[in-house]
């Protein structure tokens, strides 16, 4: 018998067919009761200024790129191991992702991140693969050369 393997499981409990129910019954999936309570929590656990979800993160991606200012003639480093999403959102702004090993993690190899640096270099991209934490000590020390 072939078993099968979850890319990932979602947590559900008692409350999650309530909750489910009462998304479809307010009609609006994206800005409304459950929006709200999502961004009420993440801005009191990280006190964040501001917190807006969005419905991908594909499009949190693109919306960073435009709040970034990127574009043309920009850099922008990202992970040689990663969603398409990472590349195209670089992309799309006009510019050129620039791809930088990964580590035994998975993750954007914090040593040779530094040598990618370039005048042109205007963003990084780090994806904490599988949930596992990139070298942000090192990574936070090295946006500072940007
Ligand atoms: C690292 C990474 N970035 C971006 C995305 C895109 O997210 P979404 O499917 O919500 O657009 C994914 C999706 O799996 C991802 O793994």
């Amino acid at each position: 018998m072939k078993k099968k393997i979850y890319f990932n499981v979602p947590h559900l409990n008692k409350n999650s067919k309530i909750f489910i129910k009462k998304v479809l019954e307010e009609k609006s999936f994206t800005d409304g009761y459950f929006q709200k309570k999502c961004e009420q929590f993440i801005k009191y656990k990280t006190k964040a200024k501001f917190v807006s979800l969005t419905h991908s993160g594909t499009s949190a991606l693109e919306i960073a790129m435009f709040l970034l200012n990127i574009g043309k003639g920009d850099e922008v480093l990202i992970p040689s191991y990663t969603f398409t999403s990472t590349a195209n959102s670089v992309i799309m702004s006009g510019a050129k992702p620039v791809f930088v090993d990964v580590d035994k993690n998975l993750n954007i190899d914090s040593e040779k991140l530094e040598k990618k640096i370039s005048k042109k270099t205007k963003a990084i991209i780090i994806v904490h693969y599988g949930g596992f934490p990139c070298d942000m000590d090192k990574i936070l020390k090295l946006k500072k050369k940007i």
